[in-house]
Parts: structure tokens; C-alpha cells; sequence
């Protein structure tokens, strides 16, 4: 028997065993994404061997495999599209090419991929942005910030806050006639978290405060303080984000030091001198009464682990932000799915916003998971992908 035989074999088996991990009940189109599911975590544990026998790194693997998806910008009749950049940082452009009636609106797009992986490129971000730029008649700008774990935080986020500065200036927006009363601030997953905190950053700033009208955050990660909440309990396992992976690359974001994952796969890395800011992510206070469920509220434990690059934790979650400054936040819209371990930041920040009197629309898919979006193509369809993409443009239509 030939190697190629025999690694097909054991990848066979692989996938079987991984194919029977059952998922959760009521998801649509069941075997798709069971197959679906266990590719992912057949590509993942495909890392883990090869940087386990130093071959390559996780991270790198996947970006690897996953170039084969990046697109090149391709204009058509109804747009003009672009690669250039805002302020150094690599952008791509979405232009309506149409005369406009009025002055348009504008989406900044910034991706998913735990501050590691992804690009703007990625033929479901590519067509997602394509589609809103065609139906609201809209200037889109979906960015390459720098990754993680190369490039540590603050560096993504200080990529992501440049080049939106870059897009508001008075010039450029007039330049592509954009509306500087209609720009909207989105992302999904990681890119919702850096879209938080790009729209927390700037909405002090006077230059920038009355340029952002909305933020939307598409099942959004906000904060690495408490990583048992119930949402991480119940979806341990994924489906597409397990619990292990969402550490494992989170923890990239900040520092390649392996003692940090395994101090919070325990929920025991929050130093001390963070324990104050615990209150803000207390799912036990800003849960809805009905995903508690049976799940007990254990404080995260602290003074434990103590590392300095964890100063600046606080700083990366946007969730941590105290009433006063979330006060004053725009327009805000939030999708949350049921089987995902990020669905409790979500569901904690839309209670926290309204409780600070922000207008928010929160749209919860009780059968959704996370990274749905990226299911929009062929060969990758998924009815919940275009469930998500088509709540999300629908906000956007009606709110921007
Ligand atoms: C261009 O816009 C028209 C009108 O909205 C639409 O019918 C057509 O499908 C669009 N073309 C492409 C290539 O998206
Ligand atoms: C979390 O909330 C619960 C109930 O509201 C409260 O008893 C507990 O002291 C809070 N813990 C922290 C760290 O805020
Ligand atoms: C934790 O580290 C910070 C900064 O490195 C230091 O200021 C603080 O005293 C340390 N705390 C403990 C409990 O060791
Ligand atoms: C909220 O946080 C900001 C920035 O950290 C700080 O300046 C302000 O004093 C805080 N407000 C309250 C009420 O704690
Ligand atoms: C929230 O914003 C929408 C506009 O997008 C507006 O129609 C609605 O009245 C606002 N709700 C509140 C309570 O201000």
C-alpha cells in the first residue's frame, strides 16, 4: 500500500470520528454542516501535528490553505473595485460606479479570524461587501489590517483605527461622495470586537464623533475576562469555533507565551489587579434570565497568573468600557447565534448598551452558529449564511 493509500485511509477515519460528534439539535441542513464542521476540525488538528512536529505553525498552515479562497479585485458594470491603501494600511474598495442621486453611505468592513487569520480578500467577505456596495448604492472599505501572531495587539486595532481615520477626513469622503452623516462600522467575530473599539475609540474624538452614525457586530467576541460563561460551556465543542481554538488564537492576539492558554482554559489568568473590572462581564448581572439556564455563576479566579503583556487586556476588550463611556456610542446593531461560544459577549453588550440608553437592535438566530458568513459561495452554501448576510443588509438598508 502506497503512503498516499495510507494517509488517505487515516483521513478517512479521522473524519468519520469526527463527523460523529453530534451537533446540537434544530440546526438546519444537519449532514452539510456536520461535514462542514468536521473538515474544519480535521484542518485544525492537521495544524496541530504539523506544529507540533515544528513543521510549520498553526496559524500559518491555515493561512496557507486558506489563500486558495483570497480574490482578486474585480470591477463590473455596477462597481468599481480596488486594492489601495488608507494611511499605509491595505484596504479594498468598493465603489458604485453609477451616478449617485444623492451623497452615499459608506460601510466600513473589518473581517473575522481571531486577529490571525482572514482577510477582506476572502471570496465570502469579497462577496458580502460586493453585495452591500450593489444594494444600499453604498462606498464600502473592507481592511487588511496586520495579523496577529506577528503582529501583536495593539497593532491590528491601531491599523483598523488609521485607516478608518484616513477614510473620514472631510476630502476623501467628499472624493468618493460619501455622506459623512450616513458611515456605518462593521464586523464579524474578531471584527466585530475591533469595530467596537474602533467606534469606543473614536466617538470621543471630535474630529471623528459625528462621522460614525452606526456600528453593526455580527455574532461579535468582546472580551477575554471570562472564558466560562454559559455560551462557552455549551459550546465547547463548536460547532466551527471550539472553545480550545477560540483560546488557542485569542491568546495569539496578545502574546506567544503558551502559559497564558493554559491559565485561561482554568478562567485563572486575570491578574489582580483587573478583578474590579470583572462586574462589567458578570453574565450572572447582564444575562437574560433565559440562556442562564442552569449554569451557576463562578467568578473568574484572579491573582493567579500574572504576566505584564496582561496589562493590557483591558484594553483590548470592549466590553470592559464602564456605563459612561458606552453612553454615548451610536446606532448600534448586534447578531448573536444560539450555538456559539461567543453568543454571551454579545447578548451581555446589547443588555449593558441599553441599559446605558443606546438604541440598539439585537437580532438572535436561535439555530445559528458561529462563522456562518463564511458559507455564502459556492461550493460552501449554507441557508444560515445567507439568513445572517441577508438580517445584516436588511439593518443596513433600513438604518444607514
Ligand atoms: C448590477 O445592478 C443591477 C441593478 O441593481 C443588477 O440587476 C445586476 O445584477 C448587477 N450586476 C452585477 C454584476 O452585480
Ligand atoms: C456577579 O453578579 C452576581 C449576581 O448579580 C453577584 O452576586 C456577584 O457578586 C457578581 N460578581 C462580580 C465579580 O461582579
Ligand atoms: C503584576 O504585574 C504588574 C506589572 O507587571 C505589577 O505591577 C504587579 O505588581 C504584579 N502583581 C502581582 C500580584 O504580582
Ligand atoms: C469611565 O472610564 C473612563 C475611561 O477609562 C474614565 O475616564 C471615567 O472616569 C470612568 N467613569 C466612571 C463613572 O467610572
Ligand atoms: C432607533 O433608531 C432608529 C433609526 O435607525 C429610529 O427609527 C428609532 O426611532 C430609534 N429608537 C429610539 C428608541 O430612539
Amino acid at each position: 500500500m502506497g503512503h498516499k493509500t495510507l494517509y488517505f485511509g487515516l483521513f478517512c477515519v479521522f473524519l468519520a470520528y469526527y463527523v460523529y460528534i453530534p451537533i446540537p439539535e434544530g440546526i438546519e441542513e444537519p449532514w452539510k454542516v456536520q461535514l462542514l464542521d468536521a473538515s474544519m476540525k480535521m484542518i485544525s488538528l492537521t495544524a496541530m501535528l504539523l506544529e507540533n512536529t515544528g513543521i510549520i505553525t498553526y496559524e500559518e498552515f491555515y493561512l496557507t490553505i486558506s489563500s486558495v479562497l483570497l480574490t482578486r479585485p474585480e470591477s463590473d458594470g455596477n462597481l468599481t473595485v480596488l486594492d489601495t491603501d488608507f494611511g499605509g494600511v491595505p484596504v479594498r474598495l468598493y465603489v458604485p460606479t453609477g451616478a449617485a442621486e444623492r451623497q452615499r453611505p459608506a460601510v466600513v468592513f473589518l473581517h473575522g479570524g481571531a486577529f490571525v487569520l482572514g482577510s477582506c480578500k476572502l471570496e465570502a467577505y469579497n462577496f458580502l461587501n460586493r453585495m452591500v456596495a450593489n444594494r444600499l448604492d453604498a462606498v464600502v472599505v473592507g481592511v487588511d489590517y496586520r495579523l496577529a501572531p506577528q503582529y501583536h495587539f495593539p497593532v491590528p486595532l491601531e491599523d483598523c483605527i488609521s485607516a478608518v481615520k484616513f477614510f473620514l477626513q472631510d476630502e476623501i469622503l467628499r472624493q468618493y461622495g460619501v455622506d459623512s452623516a450616513r458611515v456605518c462600522i462593521s464586523g464579524d467575530s474578531s471584527g466585530g470586537l475591533l469595530a467596537a473599539q474602533v467606534v469606543q475609540a473614536l466617538k470621543n474624538d471630535p474630529e471623528f464623533k459625528d462621522k460614525i452614525k452606526a456600528q453593526a457586530l455580527i455574532y461579535p467576541g468582546l472580551q477575554l475576562f471570562d472564558t466560562l460563561m454559559p455560551s462557552h460551556m455549551e459550546n465547547e465543542y463548536g460547532p466551527i469555533l471550539p472553545r480550545k481554538m477560540l483560546i488557542k488564537l485569542g491568546c495569539l492576539y496578545v502574546t506567544k507565551d503558551q502559559a497564558l492558554p493554559q491559565a485561561m482554559w482554568k478562567n485563572q489568568h486575570v491578574p489582580q489587579e483587573h478583578k474590579h473590572l470583572l462586574k462589567f462581564v458578570n453574565w450572572s448581572t447582564f444575562l437574560p434570565e433565559k440562556y442562564k439556564k442552569s449554569h451557576v455563576y463562578t467568578e473568574p479566579i484572579t491573582g493567579i497568573f500574572n504576566a505584564s503583556y496582561l496589562n493590557s487586556v483591558a484594553h483590548m476588550s470592549p466590553l470592559i468600557a464602564n456605563d459612561s463611556e458606552l453612553q454615548t456610542l451610536p446606532l448600534t446593531y448586534v447578531l448573536t447565534c444560539e450555538h456559539d461560544v461567543l453568543r454571551d459577549d454579545g447578548l451581555i453588550y446589547v443588555t449593558r448598551l441599553q441599559n446605558a440608553g443606546v438604541n440598539v437592535t439585537h437580532d438572535h438566530v436561535e439555530n445559528g452558529f458561529h462563522g456562518a458568513l463564511a458559507f455564502i459561495n459556492s461550493p460552501f452554501h449554507l441557508n444560515l449564511g445567507h439568513r445572517v448576510k441577508d438580517k445584516y443588509i436588511s439593518w443596513l438598508e433600513e438604518n444607514l
